[in-house]
């Protein structure tokens, strides 16, 4: 944690009194709220801080896109599993990840040091559409169609938002949802007796796994960061 006027001041802004004046004239934010108290405390790595609308200070926002393979948890660390912060080259290893993906799913993980973007992107207010391909037993009829449309009952009682479920052949279906309940896409098609052997999400919002190979990460550009923004 550090004060703001410190860190506006070693951000190059101004002198102590100069920054004093910036302050009051309302010119500073912080996570995108005007903030006028300098001795206000706050986590660089979490929050942004602009000047004049200009972001100050930090690291550069990063967001790496990594195709996860199965066999990792999705967590920053873990007494027993791997994690998918073994994956990921070593200058990426301070990101965090963004949502998740089970042990066994493999695909599209985002990672960023952007703690605005992390929380607006994984909040359960923003209906980022997440496109899963998925293999499974049984064959997906009109009847799942429907029922996803309609919003499913899982088995245990948790009811799910509309998703479209689009049979692609015997035992392979293209899946989207709109939120990340524990497993849902594997609850949700267990709840239709399509128990799923293989699950790889491919796209989230409008971002694609592309041909990027199992295991391999990119950064994104600006252009895809801001669009995955939006959301
Ligand atoms: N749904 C699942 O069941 N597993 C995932 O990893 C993601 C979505």
């Amino acid at each position: 944690m550090v004060r703001l006027d410190k860190f506006l001041c070693d951000s190059g802004v101004g002198t102590r009194s100069q920054v004093k004046g910036i302050l009051k004239a309302g010119r500073v934010t912080v996570g995108g709220a005007v903030e006028k108290d300098g001795s206000r405390k706050f986590d660089p790595e979490d929050l942004e801080v602009c000047c004049d609308g200009e972001r100050l200070g930090g690291a550069k926002r990063i967001v790496v896109l990594l195709h996860k393979p199965a066999g990792y948890v999705t967590a920053t660390e873990d007494p027993v599993e791997k994690t998918v912060m073994e994956v990921l080259p070593p200058q990426y290893r301070d990101l965090k990840p963004v949502g998740r993906l089970d042990k066994a799913t493999e695909g599209l993980l985002l990672f960023t040091n952007d703690g605005d973007l992390l929380h607006r992107l994984i909040s359960p207010k923003k209906e980022v559409p997440k496109v899963y391909y998925a293999r499974h037993e049984g064959t997906a009829g009109e009847a799942d169609v429907a029922a996803f449309a309609q919003g499913l009952t899982l088995r245990d009682g948790t009811v799910c938002r509309s998703a479209v479920l689009e049979p692609m052949g015997p035992g392979e279906s293209r899946v989207t949802v709109c939120e990340g309940k524990y497993h849902q896409v594997r609850r949700m098609m267990a709840s239709r007796n399509m128990t799923v052997t293989y699950l790889r999400r491919d796209k989230e919002g409008d971002l694609c796994l592309g041909d990027l190979p199992l295991g391999a990460c990119r950064e994104l550009t600006e252009a895809e960061i801001a669009e995955l923004a939006q959301f």
